[in-house]
């Protein structure tokens, strides 16, 4: 069969969905799934929906012990005039790719796959939600599979993509953010795999992560693992900071994730004439504009996050309040832009959305 003949099994048994905007985030999954296998020799094979079900694996396959895998995370939404629409999908299968070469795991082809996962998500279309801030997540992911202890790369893979209808991916949507800037832990550093999405880089967070909940705190801002001065990105989202009317943003280093969110805020801002820096930035630097009163407003920007505004950070004790804990005018506009553009009441002149 080639990588491009889909076959598709329909689920008899339908799910009840979501009747609210209060979606938890990741918790309620569609009644289908997409499957696709690899064989070396063989290559990608098989691409095929099925009913959302559970998996059958061996104890062996590569996946549970060295954690070859790759994940991405993308967005369909529900416009006004109930059409769906994808936010730059080709940039998220482009993404999975490149984890996939840090990972060693061989590349899908980005075309057959996108036409397969548009496929999925017409099936799925009614469980797109429509209620404001939500939206249906696609989560693709490709996990090695090859019964071995060796460390080696699999001979074998599968990629699935699952969806889960979600509202705001922190519980309080647009409310500010309070972030613990780490300075114990490390979330990765240059040649590692910081830049990938996989599986790794998240797990590897949850003990600083938990440091932070414990006090209340909604997620962690890491610092570069060398001299952690500079910063790098919080566990769920990029970073941007408001300096003295500049916007600044951490430079893609090898050890960040390259946030299509983050590329798309870039390309605004530049379009609106709006100062944009991609640099280093210390956290003394941010203590600094707190000080003098020059730091105007933080945000995180994330397919999961979208824009959320970030109303303190937690320094080694000191606590920066950032405008008086309120999202900040650019942040909002930001936020209106993008959700706009993505829910389809705003002009995408930038022909970032498709229509499914
Ligand atoms: C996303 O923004 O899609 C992510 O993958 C972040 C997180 C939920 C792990």
């Amino acid at each position: 069969m080639s990588s491009s003949t889909i076959t598709i099994v329909k689920n008899p048994d339908k799910k009840p969905k979501p009747q609210s905007k209060d979606i938890a985030f990741g918790k309620t999954f569609t009644d289908h799934m997409f499957v696709m296998d690899y064989q070396e020799g063989k290559g990608w094979h098989e691409p095929r929906i099925v009913p959302y079900e559970p998996l059958t694996l061996d104890p062996a396959a590569m996946i549970f012990h060295y954690g070859q895998t790759v994940f991405e995370g993308m967005k369909a939404y529900r416009t006004e005039d109930d059409r769906i629409l994808l936010f730059r999908p080709d940039q998220n299968l482009k993404r999975l790719n490149k984890s996939s070469e840090r990972l060693s795991i061989p590349p899908i082809d980005e075309e057959s796959v996108m036409d397969h996962l548009i496929e999925l998500i017409r099936l799925e279309q009614e469980w797109v939600p429509d209620f404001e801030g939500t939206s249906l997540y696609i989560r693709p992911f490709i996990i090695a599979t090859e019964p071995s202890l060796a460390v080696a790369p699999s001979k074998s893979y599968k990629l699935m993509v699952i969806l889960a209808p979600v509202g705001p991916y922190f519980k309080g949507g647009l409310k500010p953010v309070q972030i613990n800037v780490e300075q114990q832990f490390t979330r990765a550093v240059k040649g590692g795999t910081g830049m990938a999405k996989t599986a790794g880089n998240y797990s590897s967070a949850y003990q600083a992560q938990a440091k932070a909940y414990g006090e209340g705190l909604a997620d962690v801002l890491w610092l570069d693992g060398i001299e952690k001065r500079y910063i790098e990105e919080v566990g769920s989202m990029n970073i941007f900071f408001k300096i003295d009317g500049e916007i600044v943003t951490p430079a893609l280093s090898g050890s960040i994730l390259k946030g299509i969110t983050r590329m798309s805020i870039i390309e605004l801002l530049k379009k609106w004439e709006i100062p944009v820096t991609e640099r280093k930035i210390s956290i003394e630097e941010v203590y600094e504009a707190h000080q003098s009163g020059k730091l105007e407003e933080v945000f995180g920007t994330g397919t999961a996050a979208v824009i959320s505004p970030v109303g303190q950070l937690n320094w080694s004790g000191q606590k920066m309040d950032i405008n008086d804990g309120e999202i900040g005018e650019l942040s909002q506009k930001l936020y209106d832009t993008i959700t706009g553009i993505q829910r389809g009441h705003i002009e995408d002149t930038e022909d970032w959305t498709i229509q499914i």
